[in-house]
């Protein structure tokens, strides 16, 4: 409530009066990472960490909008040559050149937002941002007649054309999708999906945000995906989808030792994520807990998408008998994701806590993790 009163009053000495109130969510993903742009499955699911704005039609052709979290304010029209200089703006100019693109339907509006999903935590702020506009403007200017696929869409295709990042579809598809007390596992070639109760009994999922993200100059997460796409070609297939680690050792003097490696990850990865989900239906955490750490062992050194930081985090969680642990996310930083037994929770965090903050001379933050639902309307205009 706080954060939708936080927007409601802006909202009113900005523009005064008031819009109608959307919200899209962060999310977590339990297993299936860098698998999304590479056709296998990913298991996420949207967390009751929002972005929310409050928006209302302004009967012109511009867009005005305000951050309350940057305090930045930003004002473009909608054609293509009118992308706004601010980075965080271009979130919303780019979800709305998408709409336009698709033949929908796009006017100018007046918006404030915030947020409390934490940035560069990898839990995916900018997909939740994306959500929530992408929403919006569907129930506002287009009767809702754009599907929730393509509200997803619409978002990876703002991050592929205005943000610089060739990301898969797992965010954004969590953010729109997402369902209270339930993960989504979705296989991003067919894009079948199914909802899983998460209501794992005494265990629980703590992040644990190392609060550092390697800004790198390079584009590392584009690099990665290169890697991936070159091996699919050399394999003659469309993606590493259908890759097989008998496939890979026969091109392996074809390729290059990094290639070979970041294929590897994929191939195994894919596999883990359908041993999680019938580990989780049969209550195995046991299993759930090891292909967590199996997956950071290969995020780390073999798509080497880790860091100093979140190594050391994996390897206090190990110390402290964490059940499952991983970095979460693109990587470079951010958070790890860790499944604990209830009764070692409390001294986990102390540990992880006062560990990190004697290494690194900063404690992490953390966030229990709660499984909520993705995109929707908060509040309409005459509230
Ligand atoms: C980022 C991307 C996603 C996905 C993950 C890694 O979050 O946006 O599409 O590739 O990294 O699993």
């Amino acid at each position: 409530m706080e954060l939708q009163n936080k927007i409601d009053s802006t909202f009113e000495a900005k523009f005064g009066g008031h819009g109608t109130i959307y919200a899209s969510a962060g999310r977590i993903n339990l297993i299936g990472e860098h698998t999304d742009y590479n056709g296998g499955f990913v298991f996420p699911g949207a967390i009751d960490k929002v972005i929310m704005a409050e928006i209302r039609a302004n009967g012109t052709d511009k867009v005005r909008v305000y951050s309350i979290d940057i305090d930045d304010y930003a004002e473009f029209g909608l054609t293509e040559a009118d992308a706004p200089g601010q980075s965080w703006a271009r979130y919303i100019f780019g979800v709305c050149r998408e709409i336009l693109k698709r033949g929908g339907k796009v006017e100018g509006f007046d918006a404030v937002f915030a947020g409390n999903v934490p940035l560069g935590a990898g839990l995916s702020s900018s997909a939740a941002l994306e959500s929530c506009f992408a929403f919006a403007m569907n129930d506002m200017f287009n009767g809702n007649s754009i599907d929730k696929f393509e509200l997803a869409r619409i978002g990876q295709s703002t991050e592929h054309n205005y943000c610089g990042v060739n990301c898969g579809i797992m965010d954004q598809f969590a953010s729109v999708f997402g369902k209270k007390d339930h993960l989504m596992r979705l296989d991003c070639r067919s894009m079948e999906y199914e909802y899983f109760p998460f209501e794992p009994k005494g265990y629980s999922l703590v992040l644990v945000d190392s609060v550092v993200k390697h800004e790198l100059a390079d584009s590392p997460y584009n690099k990665r995906r290169a890697s991936c796409e070159r091996v699919a070609k050399r394999l003659g297939i469309e993606t590493l989808r259908d890759a097989t680690m008998e496939m890979l050792e026969a091109v392996k003097s074809d390729i290059s030792a990094e290639d070979y490696f970041r294929a590897k990850f994929v191939i195994e990865e894919k596999e883990r994520v359908l041993t999680v989900c019938d580990a989780l239906v049969a209550g195995d955490y046991a299993t759930v807990g090891r292909c967590m750490y199996e997956t950071h062992a290969g995020l780390s050194k073999d798509y080497e998408v880790s860091c100093e930081e979140l190594d050391y985090l994996n390897d206090l969680a190990k110390e402290c008998g964490v059940t499952g642990s991983r970095i979460m996310g693109g990587g470079f930083g951010g958070c790890t994701i860790n499944l604990v037994k209830d009764e070692l929770l409390a001294s986990f965090i102390e540990t992880a806590k006062a560990r990190f903050n004697e290494k690194y001379g900063h404690e992490p933050k953390i966030y229990e993790v709660i499984i909520s639902d993705g995109a929707r309307k908060i509040a309409e205009a005459a509230h």
